[in-house]
C-alpha cells in the first residue's frame, strides 16, 4: 500500500443538505480522485457534537453552532486516497466562506463562517479519531478501483 494513503472524514452539514448541494459537493471529491469508503445519513447527538467540537465548547458561539449542526440530518462520508487529508482541506477551503478562494467548495457556495457546508478532518490524528467517532469498522469498505493507478502516478510510490 502507498505509505501516503490516508482516510479522512467529511461531514455534509445541514446547509449542504437543505440547499441541495450534496451531489455537487460529493462530485468534487469524486472527480478529484478520492475514494468513497463509507457513507451514512444521521442526526448528530448532543454528545457527539460536544466531542467533535470539543475545541470550541467554551466559545460564545458554541450553542449557535450546535443548533445549526442539529437543524437537520447530516451525511457522513469517509474518503480514502493518497494525501487525502491535505487535498480535501484544499478542496473545502478555509473556515469563512466569504474569505475562501473561488474554486473551493466554501469559496464557491458559502458566505458564512458558521454555515460553511462541509467539515473535513484537519490532521491525520484527528481524521483517525473522527472516523472512529462516526463509523463502525463494519461500515467502512476496503475495495479496489481500476482508476487508482491513473489517478496516483508513479511519483507517489
Ligand atoms: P474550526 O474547526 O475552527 O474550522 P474548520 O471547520 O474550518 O476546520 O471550526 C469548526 C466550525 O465551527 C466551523 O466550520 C464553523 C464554526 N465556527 C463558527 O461558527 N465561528 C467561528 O468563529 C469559528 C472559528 C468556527
Amino acid at each position: 500500500m502507498n505509505p501516503k494513503e490516508e482516510k479522512t472524514l467529511i461531514i455534509m452539514k445541514p446547509d449542504a443538505i437543505q440547499r441541495s448541494l450534496f451531489g455537487e459537493i460529493l462530485q468534487r471529491f469524486e472527480r478529484k480522485g478520492l475514494k468513497i469508503i463509507g457513507v451514512k445519513m444521521t442526526k448528530i447527538s448532543d454528545v457527539l457534537i460536544e466531542e467533535h467540537y470539543s475545541h470550541l465548547v467554551e466559545k460564545p458561539f458554541f450553542n449557535t453552532l450546535k443548533n445549526y449542526m442539529q437543524a437537520s440530518p447530516v451525511v457522513l462520508i469517509a474518503l480514502g486516497g493518497v494525501n487525502a487529508i491535505s487535498a480535501t482541506r484544499l478542496i473545502v477551503g478555509p473556515t469563512k466562506g466569504h474569505e475562501a478562494d473561488a474554486g473551493s467548495i466554501r469559496g464557491d457556495y458559502s458566505m458564512s463562517g458558521q454555515s460553511n457546508l462541509v467539515h473535513a478532518s484537519d490532521s491525520a490524528e484527528n481524521a483517525e479519531i473522527e472516523i472512529k467517532r462516526f463509523f463502525e469498522e463494519s461500515e467502512l469498505f476496503d475495495y479496489e478501483k481500476p482508476d487508482y493507478k491513473l489517478i496516483n502516478a508513479e511519483d507517489h510510490f
